[in-house]
């Protein structure tokens, strides 16, 4: 009987990326997908570590399927990802049972340590790291959606901001050669893909190791040619070297959307120093003026962190005063936590829990007024938007406008997977909502 496996994703885009790309190797090794991790025989968590928090659930997720492997011998138990990279013996230790351990960089190898695990023995473990070379090419990938797609275009991240595990779990960057890109987002066009999301830590500093496509830029300008591909994403661009040239790249080609996510983290300048990220308030400031004074609009969102330590009541007002210059369409916002392997753990974790939660829902609060208005602009407009899903509100379809935002509408199913037109009709802080303009010659 063919083996089923499930894979359990926490954390980020990249992660779940890297669990299409593990589905993609275990099919091919002839395993086939389960349903519901409960009828799986091989169960795979990947992991992410950048907070306490997602270190926690991992863990607790772990227990609940060592107490099931006590009643199901032959259960797999594998983990990936950065929590495995970086406690990988210390997973080995508090959770008995577990089968098969492998880091980022070695999760194409799954179905080798699944087939040496199961010769017999020893757990199977791969926590090695290249510090260079090409990213591991792993093809196929098993997609979740029929639409749209992440694309790797780096791994790793060589920057090293003072609160972040992602160096330590993922190792240097490392990109992609510019031909395998162009060539697996063609194939994904040719399949029906709608738009892509490129990938990596800090793509801004993406280059062609092999020099045919140059940047970030021209990668962008040379996949906007691809016939039958009608959105680019990408994401995260670093505000130290966000150009003017790729500004430019974004207002002149109309496949690439309007939109830039744009981590700041703190408006202090104080704080944006002693997090090491390579920018003050103002020069971050410089690259917003520049993306607004772009020839489209172009939305922006951001991630922050309050109660960094040493964080004082002037360096949050900063971060309030930062929003509000900004008026950002959507923020990510996280209480710091301070995590083994990155140079702050050194530091003191002084912010009180009680200070950090209370700036965290001031900020909140002031984010929601300013998306509350900002998503009120959108009235009247109609936007182009790529219907993903059946909505989960009372409307029956949901999908994305260029911008990011959410729009729910009413429509049929046939619509699932295409770019239609939606006049906004109202709005919540989180999403849009609107109906649908069908061209008189379209079904209904
Ligand atoms: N390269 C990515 C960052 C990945 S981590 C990027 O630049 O977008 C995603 C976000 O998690 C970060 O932007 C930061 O806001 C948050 N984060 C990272 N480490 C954290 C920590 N130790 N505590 C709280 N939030 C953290
Ligand atoms: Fe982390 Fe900073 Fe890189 S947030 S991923 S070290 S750019």
């Amino acid at each position: 009987m063919t083996r089923s496996f499930f894979i359990e994703t926490f954390g980020c885009r990249m992660n779940e990326l890297d669990s299409e790309k593990i589905a993609g190797a275990l099919c091919r090794e002839g395993l086939r997908p389960a349903r519901d991790p409960g009828e799986a025989d091989v169960v795979i968590v990947n992991t992410c570590s950048v907070r306490e928090k997602a270190a926690q659930k991992a863990y607790a997720r772990l227990g609940q399927l060592r107490r099931r492997k006590a009643r199901e011998r032959g259960l797999i138990i594998g983990v990936v990802g950065c929590l495995a990279q970086l406690e990988g013996a210390q997973l080995l230790r508090r959770v008995p049972g577990l089968d098969l351990v492998a880091g980022p960089q070695r999760e194409h190898r799954l179905p080798q340590l699944l087939r040496q695990r199961l010769a017999g023995g020893s757990p199977a473990v791969d926590l090695g790291m290249d510090d260079g070379g090409a990213p591991a090419e792993t093809e196929p990938v098993l997609r979740r959606s029929r639409f749209c797609a992440g694309v790797t275009i780096s791994e790793g991240c060589s920057r090293r901001c003072s609160f972040c595990v992602v160096p330590a779990a993922r190792g240097p960057q490392r990109d992609r050669p510019g031909a395998a890109i162009v060539r697996e987002v063609e194939r994904l066009a040719q399949e029906g893909y709608v738009e892509v999301t490129l990938l990596g830590q800090t793509v801004t500093t993406y280059r062609d190791p092999v020099g045919e496509y140059g940047d970030l830029a021209a990668l962008l300008r040379r996949l906007c040619r691809i016939e039958g591909l009608e959105r680019i994403r990408f994401s995260a661009p670093h505000p130290g070297d966000f150009t003017q040239t790729l500004v430019d790249t974004i207002a002149s080609c109309p496949k690439i959307c309007e939109h830039v996510h744009l981590p700041v983290q703190s408006g202090s300048t104080r704080i944006l120093r002693a997090m090491r990220r390579g920018y003050t308030r103002d020069t971050y400031l410089r690259v917003v003026e520049r993306i607004r004074a772009a020839a489209r609009p172009i939305a922006l969102s951001t991630d922050i962190i309050v109660g960094y330590p040493g964080e004082s009541e002037k360096d949050f007002e900063d971060t309030l005063s930062l929003l509000a210059e900004v008026q950002y369409d959507s923020v990510f916002s996280f209480k710091y936590s301070p995590r083994p392997n990155t140079p702050a753990f050194e530091s003191a974790d002084d912010v009180p829990e009680e200070i950090k939660s209370r700036r965290l829902s001031l900020l909140q609060e002031r984010q929601r007024a300013i998306q509350f208005a900002r998503n009120a602009a959108c009235v009247g407009k109609t936007l182009e938007v790529l219907v993903e899903e059946k909505a989960r509100t009372n409307f029956s379809l949901a999908g994305r406008a260029g911008n990011n935002k959410i729009v729910n509408f009413d429509g049929p199913d046939h619509l699932m997977g295409k770019i239609v037109p939606v006049e906004i009709t109202g709005y919540t802080p989180n999403s849009l909502k609107g109906v649908w303009k069908r061209a008189p010659t379209e079904e209904a």
